[in-house]
Parts: C-alpha cells; sequence; structure tokens
C-alpha cells in the first residue's frame, strides 16, 4: 500500500464510509497504530496534543527530499525552528488582528451577496454559491490579488492539495509541477510590481518586512502565497460545508443558533471540533521511541488524527453529540503549539459571518449529496447540493 493509499484508508475515502467510525474503533483498540512499515495513527487526545507540543521529538520535517538530505526543508509548515521561528514571526507581524478585523465590511458585503444568490436558487451547489468563492475571494483580496481569476485560483489550490500526499510523503512531484510553474510565474510577477510599487496589501507588507536576517526570499515569498492561498482556502470551504453539515443532522442546534444569533461563536467551534476540516496532520519521530506500548522508530512518520482527537470520550462529554454549551471548547482542528493555525482568526471571523447571513433566512438544511468520505478529505467535495427550507 502506498503511504497516500494508508493516509485516505484512515479517512474512509476509499469507501466513502465515514471515518469517525475508524476513529472511534481506533481509540478504542489501537490509539496507536501502525498504518504500514514507517507510518503510525494516532488517535487519543492526550496523545495527539502531547505530539504537537513536543516539536523536539516530533518533527515537521516531514518530506521524504527532506529527510533524505536532497533537499533542505523549505516552507513554514513543514519545517522546525529555527527556519519555522523566522517565518512565524514575519508572517505575524504582516497578519495582525488588526488586518484581519479591517476584512470585516469587506467579507459581510461579498458574504451577503453570495447567500443571496445561492438561496434564489432551488438546491444550490454549496460549495460553488458560498463554501469555495468566500474563503478566495478574501484570501485574494488579502494579498492583493482580487482582480486575479477566481477559478484559476480554485484549479491551482485543487491540484496542489490532491496532490500534497504524493509529492510530500513520497517526494513525488509529478502531479502538481505544472500546476506550481502556473502559479509560481503568475505570483513572480506580482511580486516584482509590489518590490517597485508597495500597495496595502498582504503580500506587499510580506514582500517588505524587514528582520535581521534579512528579507524574505523569493522562494520564501512564493511559499507564503501557496500557503495563504492553498491552506487558508480549502479549511475554510470545509468549515462552511462542516457546519451546514452539522446543522442538517442536528437540526435542534440550529433553532437554538436562530433564537440566540450571539450562540454563533460557539456553533463555529463546535462545528470545527465535531467535522475537522483538516483532519489529520504529520510528524517524524526525531528519535526511537515508545508510545502506548508501541516501537515508533526514528524517521517514522505519524498521522495525527486532529478530528479524532476532538470526539475522544476522555476530553469531550457525549462527543457525538453536536452541542453549544461545551463552555470551553478545546478542540485542536487549528492544531497546537509552535505551529498552530496563523490564519484561525480570520476562518472564525468567515465562518462567524457567514452563519449570521445565512441562518436568520433558512428554517433548515438538508444535504442532498451524501458522501461523508469525501466530505471530509483535505480540500472536500468538489460541489455539495444542499436544500434550504426558507423562512
Ligand atoms: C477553518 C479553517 C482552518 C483550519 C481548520 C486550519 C487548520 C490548521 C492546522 C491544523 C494547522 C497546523 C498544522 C500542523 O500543526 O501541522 C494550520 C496551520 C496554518 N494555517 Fe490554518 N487552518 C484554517 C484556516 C487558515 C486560514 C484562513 C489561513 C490563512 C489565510 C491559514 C493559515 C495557516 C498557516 C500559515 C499555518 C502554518 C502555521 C505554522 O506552521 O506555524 N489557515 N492550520
Amino acid at each position: 500500500m502506498t503511504t497516500e493509499t494508508q493516509y485516505e484508508g484512515v479517512f474512509g475515502a476509499e469507501a466513502g464510509s465515514d471515518p469517525y467510525e475508524s476513529y472511534e474503533r481506533m481509540r478504542r483498540e489501537a490509539p496507536v497504530s501502525r498504518l504500514g512499515d514507517t507510518f503510525w495513527a494516532v488517535a487519543k487526545y492526550e496523545d495527539v496534543d502531547m505530539i504537537l507540543r513536543d516539536w523536539e521529538t516530533f518533527s515537521s520535517i516531514v518530506g521524504a527530499k527532506a529527510i533524505s538530505g536532497e533537499e533542505p526543508a523549505t516552507g513554514m509548515i513543514f519545517n522546525d525552528p529555527p527556519i519555522h521561528t523566522r517565518l512565524r514571526g514575519l508572517i505575524r507581524r504582516a497578519f495582525t488582528p488588526r488586518v484581519v478585523e479591517s476584512q470585516r465590511p469587506g467579507i459581510q458585503a461579498y458574504c451577503e451577496e453570495l447567500v443571496e444568490k445561492m438561496l434564489a436558487k432551488e438546491d444550490p451547489d454549496l460549495v460553488a454559491s458560498l463554501a469555495y468563492p468566500l474563503p478566495v475571494m478574501v484570501i485574494a483580496n488579502m494579498l492583493g490579488v482580487a482582480d486575479g481569476d477566481m477559478a484559476t485560483f480554485k484549479r491551482w489550490s485543487d491540484v496542489i492539495i490532491q496532490n500534497i500526499g504524493p509529492a510530500l510523503l513520497n517526494g513525488d512531484d509529478s502531479g502538481v509541477a505544472g500546476t506550481r510553474v502556473e502559479f509560481d510565474a503568475y505570483f513572480s510577477k506580482r511580486l516584482e510590481k509590489l518590490r517597485n510599487e508597495p500597495d496595502e496589501s498582504l503580500l506587499s507588507a510580506l514582500v517588505h518586512i524587514e528582520t535581521d536576517e534579512g528579507k524574505l526570499t523569493q522562494d520564501e515569498l512564493l511559499m507564503f502565497c501557496v500557503l495563504l492561498l492553498v491552506a487558508g482556502n480549502e479549511t475554510t470551504t470545509g468549515l462552511i460545508i462542516n457546519s451546514m453539515r452539522a446543522f442538517s443532522e442536528f437540526p435542534d442546534a440550529l433553532q437554538q443558533v436562530k433564537e440566540d444569533l450571539d450562540l454563533i461563536p460557539a456553533a463555529v467551534e463546535e462545528a470545527l471540533r465535531y467535522y475537522a476540516p483538516f483532519q489529520a496532520t504529520i510528524r517524524r519521530a526525531t528519535k526511537d521511541l515508545e508510545l502506548r506500548g508501541q516501537k515508533i522508530a526514528k524517521d517514522d512518520r505519524i498521522l495525527v488524527l486532529l478530528a479524532s482527537a476532538n470526539r475522544d470520550e476522555d476530553v469531550f462529554e457525549n462527543p457525538k453529540e453536536f452541542r453549544l454549551d461545551r463552555g470551553s471548547n478545546k478542540h485542536l482542528a487549528f492544531g497546537f503549539g509552535i505551529h498552530s493555525c496563523v490564519g484561525a482568526p480570520l476562518a472564525r471571523l468567515e465562518g462567524g459571518i457567514a452563519l449570521n447571513m445565512l441562518l436568520p433566512k433558512i428554517r433548515s438544511v438538508a444535504i442532498l449529496d451524501d458522501n461523508a468520505g469525501e466530505m471530509l478529505l483535505p480540500g472536500g467535495p468538489s460541489s455539495l447540493r444542499v436544500h434550504f427550507e426558507l423562512e
């Protein structure tokens, strides 16, 4: 079995089945389980949390080429300190709470337009009508490329995310090479322009930010473009899809939120817990170690099941219920530790605005295309027909 198939197998995508059944079985019977000769999956909250905290033992340098020494680890998400620290410091300087909050009016206006058009259609495609265009437009706007072609961004984004398994884990980037050429050419031109003519965009801030170690290199800037356009997009699309899915399964929760819109932030957090948009991340053991009696060897890679941790019966009371009264909801949907999601405030803002616009206008929602496996794969389904009963 290839690494990619193992990865999809855990997500239940092969059979289109619900991966949460596999996660539950793993938590009960094999919380640390072998997926292949050098690949493991970890399902309990306590272990997931511990792994995310301990970056020295559980490295984010997981790429085949970086492990074999063929290429240095580049970028931020699949890297460790000190390189990660420098890049994270830079992005946090550009991606400030003020910058995120300043997006609110634009997101509201765009979301209102999308929701209105979507609700005018019978059984609309939730992905095409709202879940995809909203996040891509928001990030394109922040990056200063809102005049670009959103359909092209979507195509690039899909190809990159669908090939992340083979490209990263097996070092096979044949599926993504052509797209990266197009992507890099487009953004290189933009970066060049911003060097001479700075503007108010996040990308311009990244081009001009300087630290003791100098500015970001061209490769680092292109990496940020990929990270922000792809990681930020596909996951926020997932949040919008998953919150509608949760409300279709828990109509009482929908009524509760409709009666008290102040519950929206709790609903967003519970949607993130219940159906984590980014089901798992990956780490590499930097030494031989033992976890729950299993011997993990140095350089073995570990699928860290965030989605399973979020349903752990030892941490969440009645984890299979979608509840708005969880108080402090310690879900791990945004990860934890040094790599915890930089875009979380933006994703929360977008998810909250989408629910605020949509919920007062609908009585119920039903998912018409039910493919639980595909819905939770990185990037989510390419389309999803839903039926809204309107107020
Ligand atoms: C609901 C939406 C989102 C979810 C569920 C999500 C989830 C995650 C998770 C789990 C990680 C940690 C990965 C790891 O530890 O290996 C992460 C990292 C990251 N996310 Fe998000 N994300 C979302 C939205 C966004 C958005 C909107 C942006 C930016 C526009 C973004 C940018 C990033 C970046 C830059 C990192 C890397 C952080 C680092 O390596 O230090 N994310 N995200």
